[in-house]
């Protein structure tokens, strides 16, 4: 059987190939990422008085925005015939390599802070078959061991620091453009490594240099309290959040986040924990989608800059018909614990009619 495409549905390589660092014989590793909804969502535009669309990243194949770099970093190790890929993670990108691994047919060895990577996460490294290393330490330690190891091996790191995810990241920002016809004027994200943040400006740029939109957003990103180097401009040494993600004392891409945040007029603010998980509830109940803690710290971010004299960036500032995209990076079903402590027993009814109009109240 001749089969011309390997998924239904058109992967980041297939729909951005002239924007990324592939040729005809880069043989494509894709489980089908990207193309993720972009939903306006009615009562945060309310809350805000603005209007706000919630980019869900959680809707990609592993459930998290890392797939779109993963596809790309993948391709180009088997592209240049690497037998294994390395890299350190807080859940999301390890979940990911080793998703994108078992595809290539490859082996992945993840390097995690024991005891600090939410349970959805360690179970998808484990069922995509990576080899699980855990350390007494937390991301910035496992992500120098990972350089050393890349250095002189023949592993492919695939963290953020590679290049090759960076440009697959930035097709999110493509995506964007593409469905609203031009670049919204605001766009808030969580930050962490700051890949992420980087990515987002160079394909907002790069759109821009081609000509598909006429502006620029600004770029707002948002550290959980207690993992805030950016914001508070110097290492964090014992980063602490619920936002087990976003635990990052020592970003990578520190420096390219600063510039993305002044280039583009932006700013880099701060949530607490209190704040993700608040923001983490409104937007299940309100709007449908259901994030994990980091991703909520973008949401949880519009709503301090709404309501919070102590803001850095203040709606105040932000004019009333503009356009404000919040990225939601990853699913909720990743970390389901930190739900698990804050959710009711359930107490079960005789399984009879009457107990059970009782117990809805009808
Ligand atoms: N949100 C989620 C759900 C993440 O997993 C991460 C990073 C971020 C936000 C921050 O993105 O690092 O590009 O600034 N997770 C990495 C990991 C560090 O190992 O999975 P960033």
């Amino acid at each position: 059987m001749h089969i011309e495409r390997t998924t239904q549905k058109l992967g980041v390589i297939e729909r951005y190939r002239e924007y990324l660092p592939v040729t005809e014989s880069t043989p494509v590793v894709s489980l089908g990422e990207g193309n993720t909804p972009l939903i306006f969502c009615p009562r945060l535009s309310e809350r805000a008085g603005r209007v706000v669309f919630v980019k869900n990243e959680g809707a990609n194949p592993t459930g998290s925005f890392k797939d779109r770099g993963m596809t790309v970093a993948v391709s180009k190790a088997m592209e240049v015939g690497v037998k294994a890929l390395i890299c350190a993670s807080t859940g999301n990108t390890s979940a990911s390599a080793a998703a994108y691994a078992a595809r290539a047919g490859i082996s992945c060895v993840v390097i995690l802070p024991a005891g600090k990577i939410a349970t959805g996460k360690l179970l998808q490294a484990f069922s995509y078959g990576a080899r699980i290393v855990a350390i007494d330490g937390n991301f910035d330690d496992a992500l120098c061991l990972v350089r050393e190891i890349g250095e002189d091996s023949d592993f492919a790191i695939v963290n953020s620091i590679n290049p090759d995810r960076i440009a697959g990241q930035k097709t999110a920002a493509f995506e964007i453009v593409d469905f609203l016809g031009n670049a919204p004027d605001f766009h808030l994200l969580p930050v962490g490594n700051a890949g992420n943040i980087t990515a987002y400006w160079a394909g907002y740029r790069e759109y821009h240099v081609r000509g598909r939109c006429t502006k620029l957003p600004a770029m707002i990103g948002f550290q959980a309290a207690g993992a805030a180097p950016i914001f508070h401009n110097h290492i964090v040494e014992k980063p602490e959040t619920v936002a087990s993600a976003i635990r990052i004392g020592n970003p990578a891409s520190w420096k390219q986040a600063l510039a993305a945040i002044s280039e583009s007029q932006g700013a880099i603010d701060v949530v607490s924990d209190d704040e993700i998980l608040q923001a983490q509830t409104w937007l299940a109940k309100h709007e449908g989608i259901f994030v994990e803690p980091a991703s909520a710290a973008s949401i949880a971010g519009l709503f301090k800059c709404c309501d919070s004299k102590e803001a850095t960036y203040s709606i105040q500032k932000i004019p009333e018909r503009s356009q404000i995209v919040c990225t939601v990076t990853g699913h909720g079903l990743k970390d389901p614990d930190v739900i698990t402590a804050r959710m009711k027993k359930l107490e079960p009814v005789p399984a009879k009619l009457d107990s059970v109009r009782c117990a809805i109240g009808i």
